[in-house]
């Protein structure tokens, strides 16, 4: 819609601009030609009234001229008043014919009752010097009684007091306002006035009634119109208001008077027709503005709209929106098409692109997950085989000497056994007898110590055969074996209870000696982390090609260091208590049987371990003779020593 606006606003100020340009331009061309109009018309009139006057003065010349009036003495006045009149009835009825004396009275006239005031014609009576003939011009009266012509007699003049040859010709000033109001004077334009004033501004010819104008009546001339002829010269146009009416007035002095021609016409005469074009020029620019709002409308309708689908569709189709698309427009505008046709093979093109970016991306995070896999299997088996080769290296070691260092345990024990023997009924000897028994348990000590490492190594370095077994039957025996320690525990104040939760579970292939050693590790490791009391809970179950061995205790549970290395060989938090074989062990017994083993933290404290063991799928179930069962080391040992 904006751009509507845009294209009406661009269309309409300049039409609205050239058309109140036109208009202003026009008013004022308007004003200076009524102007020129007035004063052409004032000039005009000025022009009538002087040629009226100059064909008096003719008339009067031609009058003197007849020879009719000469020098008379005063007895011959009557004569001359007959000659006058006679002469006044010729030129007309309203003529007044006068002779003058040298001193300016008057001589003889044409009327029985003349309304000529005879004083007013001194001045142009005393211009006349001696009994020579003289020049008399025109002149007007200041009055409303006539307009009289002066013009001499030419005759010599034989006494000064004699009647001169003066001839004065009068009509009355009525005769005036038909001239004025003459056709080839009046002024086509409505409310034009013309009328005649003095050098003081008095009307002196009033054709058209000026003065009886409502606002004129109220006003002396004096008040509104000032004719300075000196200053402004003989012609030109004033403005003036009267009222609240504003005039322009054009005037144009008469040759030789004290008066003027004044043309004058209200300014609401001249301007309608400027109102009327600026009028004109205002619904120019209206018009203007209307046809430009509405060829912006069609053309947004014809282009804007489309564009903006266009961007629109751009906005969605950058947000992800790739089912964005655009209507056809057809050949009827052809840009447009051609603009939507290239915004669809964009479209085609970054849809492809981003087709095969996500393609090489989703390869690229296939290959980084597989990459990242094949890391934590490599890792896996890394700390295996390092796991596998510590217990190879303790496993070398401990063969080697396990068997010489057992004989020299055993000659230390024997000896402390026959001393011992010896010494029980000699009372004072009771203190060595209490050292030679400690001497022997420490060697019963580093005794099993070394029949664990060798059970151990032995393990390590001659993997047995392994055969279909009934774990929870080994299961069984444990407990059995486990029931001795807590009894123990219980005489010691420590509750602890067993509960195993055996399903009927397949055959998995292992070695019973070895399966049981580990199991009773475990048992006892759980035993030593609930020092206040606590449940074992043993359970096996089925899980696809495994059976699942479960031993969890809620003890004191490892912190993650401990979870992280209870399986590293030495590795113990039971400072001289413990040797740090016994999960060693249950590991590469776990290890060598092809199965799993993992340890974590019980959600309410304790530790579970887990054991998987893979299915047997051939013969049966190899008997498993308690008897022939290893007792765990230390049961043993503890067994012996009891
Ligand atoms: N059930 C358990 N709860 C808490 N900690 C355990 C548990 N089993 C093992 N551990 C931790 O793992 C360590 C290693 O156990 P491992 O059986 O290998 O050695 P040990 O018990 O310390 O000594 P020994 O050689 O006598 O068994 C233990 O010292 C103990 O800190
Ligand atoms: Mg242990």
């Amino acid at each position: 819609m904006r751009i509507v606006l845009i294209i009406a606003v661009a269309i309409a100020v300049p039409l609205g601009t050239i058309g109140l340009a036109v208009s202003l331009n026009y008013r004022a061309e308007l004003r200076r030609e009524a102007e020129r109009g007035v004063i052409a018309e004032a000039t005009a009139t000025a022009n009538l009234i002087d040629h009226h006057l100059t064909s008096l003065l003719a008339t009067a010349r031609a009058t003197a001229s007849l020879g009719q009036l000469r020098s008379y003495g005063d007895d011959a006045r009557a004569d001359q008043d007959q000659a006058l009149r006679e002469f006044a009835t010729r030129l007309g009825s309203n003529t007044r014919l006068a002779t003058f004396t040298l001193d300016g009275n008057r001589f003889a006239t044409s009327n029985d009752t003349p309304s000529f005031n005879i004083s007013a014609y001194q001045g142009f009576v005393t211009a006349v010097a001696g009994t020579q003939a003289w020049q008399v011009t025109r002149s007007l009266t200041t009055g409303r009684s006539g307009f009289y012509v002066l013009t001499p007699i030419t005759a010599s003049l034989s006494q000064p007091s004699q009647v001169i040859g003066v001839l004065g010709m009068g009509v009355e000033l009525e005769d005036f306002d038909d001239i004025i109001d003459h056709p080839a004077t009046k002024s086509p334009l409505n409310g034009v006035i013309t009328f005649v004033i003095d050098d003081e501004s008095n009307i002196v010819l009033d054709p058209g009634s000026v003065t009886s104008r409502p606002f004129w009546t109220n006003h002396s001339p004096k008040d509104w119109l000032r004719f300075p002829f000196g200053v402004i010269g003989n012609s030109g146009s004033v403005a003036f208001s009267l009222d609240g009416q504003a005039f322009i007035a054009g005037y144009s002095r008469i040759e030789q008077t004290r008066w003027a021609a004044v043309v004058a016409v209200p300014q609401t005469t001249i301007m309608a027709s400027a109102n009327r074009s600026t009028l004109i020029a205002i619904l120019t620019g209206t018009f203007g503005a209307v046809v430009a709002t509405l060829i912006g409308a069609w053309r947004v309708a014809r282009i804007v709209r489309p564009l903006a689908r266009i961007a629109e569709a751009s906005r969605a189709f950058g947000s992800g929106d790739a089912t964005v698309d655009l209507p056809e427009v057809g050949e009827a505008d052809q840009e447009l098409q051609d603009l939507i046709d290239a915004f669809r093979r964009m479209r085609w093109e970054i849809d492809s692109r981003t087709g095969e970016r996500e393609l090489a991306h989703a390869r690229l995070e296939g290959a980084l997950e597989s990459l990242s896999a094949a890391m934590s299997e490599v890792e896996k088996s890394h700390r295996q085989v390092v796991q596998r080769e510590r217990l190879h290296a303790i496993g070398q070691l401990a063969s080697g000497i396990s068997h010489d260092f057992n004989n020299s345990l055993s000659i230390i024990i024997g000896y402390c056994d026959t001393l011992i023997a010896h010494f029980p009924s000699r009372t004072d000897d009771a203190r060595l007898v209490t050292l030679l028994t400690r001497i022997r348990d420490s060697a019963h000590d580093g005794s099993i110590l070394v029949s664990r490492l060798r059970d151990f190594s032995k393990g390590a370095a001659s993997p047995r055969q392994l055969r279909p077994l009934d774990l929870n039957a080994i299961i069984d025996h444990s407990r059995a074996l486990a029931l001795v320690h807590i009894e123990e525990l219980h005489a010691r104040g420590t509750p602890v209870s067993l509960v195993a939760s055996l399903r009927s579970v397949p055959l998995v292939l292992g070695d019973a000696s070895e399966l049981g050693s580990a199991l009773m590790n475990l048992i006892l490791n759980a035993f030593d982390a609930m020092p206040n009391g606590g449940t074992l809970t043993i359970e096996t179950e089925r899980q696809a090609r495994f059976v699942r061995l479960t031993v969890r205790d809620t003890g004191t549970g490892m912190s993650d260091e401990t979870r992280q290395r209870c399986f590293e060989p030495y590795f113990t938090t039971k400072g001289a208590n413990g040797t740090g074989i016994g999960l060693a062990m249950v590991y590469g017994v776990v290890a060598r049987h092809g199965g799993t083993i993992s340890v974590s933290r019980e959600p309410d404290h304790g530790t579970q371990f887990e054991i998987h063991l893979l299915v047997s799928h051939d013969g049966d179930a190899e008997h498993v003779n308690p008897l022939e069962l290893p007792l765990h080391p230390l049961t043993t040992v503890h067994e012996r020593s009891a």
